[in-house]
């Protein structure tokens, strides 16, 4: 019980702000934001839900819309696949459940794009359903406070988190806890250079002030002109959202458009394998005058 006074206490003084947050709290937009939250940085999502939100005001709009419009307001997000399921989601929602976003983890769970982490946290964050919610900020608060770790990069596994928050997760404020703990972790205890000497916890955590930093090695993703495939992705979708609506693009002047240089016969299977994959994620459309925006 310590934990969760002294925690909301640091919450209601120092919490961070977000759209997502303020006004109204309404179901549909926890599912869009969360959805948008699970790639993209807060600070991106701040500027793009807003403008979501007025074109897709209700789930009954986003339900309604189709693959090229909803690629269009994703703009600046990234990852422009999630935007088409969160689509289908929209979908599902109208059609079995009249348009009202359930409540229950497991049904959403069962939704389109939304996974473990996403359920558990609109069933909190909507619903302040007392779940645990872990996302990577979180798994690292309560590692190191469940027991003393030595490295900065070192969490437990999930069992262990989660059979830990539920001891410490209020009967109550199940969303305000959450909003604290991912704060917590998004701006004091951070993966590299915890502020154990600012940390409301202090007092109560095993590895305050024990924590060695580790220097970081990034994920290896497959690579092309020295940039991940998945930015170039992003930048041909960028490229076709900058078109009118329905005009062609010759793949070749796409790719030039992309990468501003002529696309090379070496570089073709790599290119003709991401347009593949991007046709098949429903992002484009290729026809015989080229290539465009999905509709
Ligand atoms: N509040 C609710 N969900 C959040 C998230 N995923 N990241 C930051 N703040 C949040």
């Amino acid at each position: 019980m310590d934990h969760a006074r002294s925690l909301l206490r640091w919450y209601r003084k120092h919490g961070r702000t977000f759209p997502w947050r303020s006004g109204k709290l309404d179901p549909y937009v926890v599912l869009v934001s969360e959805i948008m939250l699970q790639q993209t940085q807060t600070s991106r999502v701040s500027e793009a839900l807003p403008r979501f939100l007025r074109q897709f005001p209700t789930v009954f709009d986003l339900a309604r819309a189709g693959n090229g419009e909803i690629i269009r307001q994703w703009q600046g997000m990234g990852y422009n696949s999630r935007a088409l399921r969160l689509r289908d989601a929209a979908k599902t929602i109208v059609r079995e459940y009249d348009g009202v976003i359930p409540s229950s983890p497991e049904i959403l769970l069962s939704l389109p794009g939304v996974g473990p982490y996403t359920s558990a946290a609109v069933a909190c964050f909507a619903f302040n359903t007392r779940v645990v919610v872990l996302d990577v900020n979180v798994r690292r608060v309560y590692s190191r406070l469940v027991k003393r770790q030595k490295y900065t990069t070192d969490v437990e596994p999930d069992e262990v988190l989660t059979r830990f928050a539920e001891s410490l997760i209020p009967q109550r404020t199940s969303s305000q806890w959450h909003h604290a703990v991912m704060d917590l972790g998004a701006t004091i205890c951070t993966a590299r250079a915890p502020q154990c000497t600012v940390c409301p916890l202090a007092s109560l955590c095993p590895s305050n002030n024990v924590l060695q930093s580790v220097s970081r090695t990034r994920k290896k993703e497959p690579e092309f002109r020295g940039k991940p495939q998945r930015i170039w992705r992003g930048r041909f979708i960028e490229v076709l959202r900058g078109q009118k609506p329905h005009t062609h693009l010759r793949p070749a002047q796409l790719f030039a458009l992309a990468t501003q240089s002529p696309l090379s016969a070496h570089e073709e299977e790599w290119f003709t394998a991401v347009l593949n994959r991007l046709e098949a994620d429903g992002l484009i459309l290729r026809t015989r005058w080229g290539v465009r925006l999905a509709d």
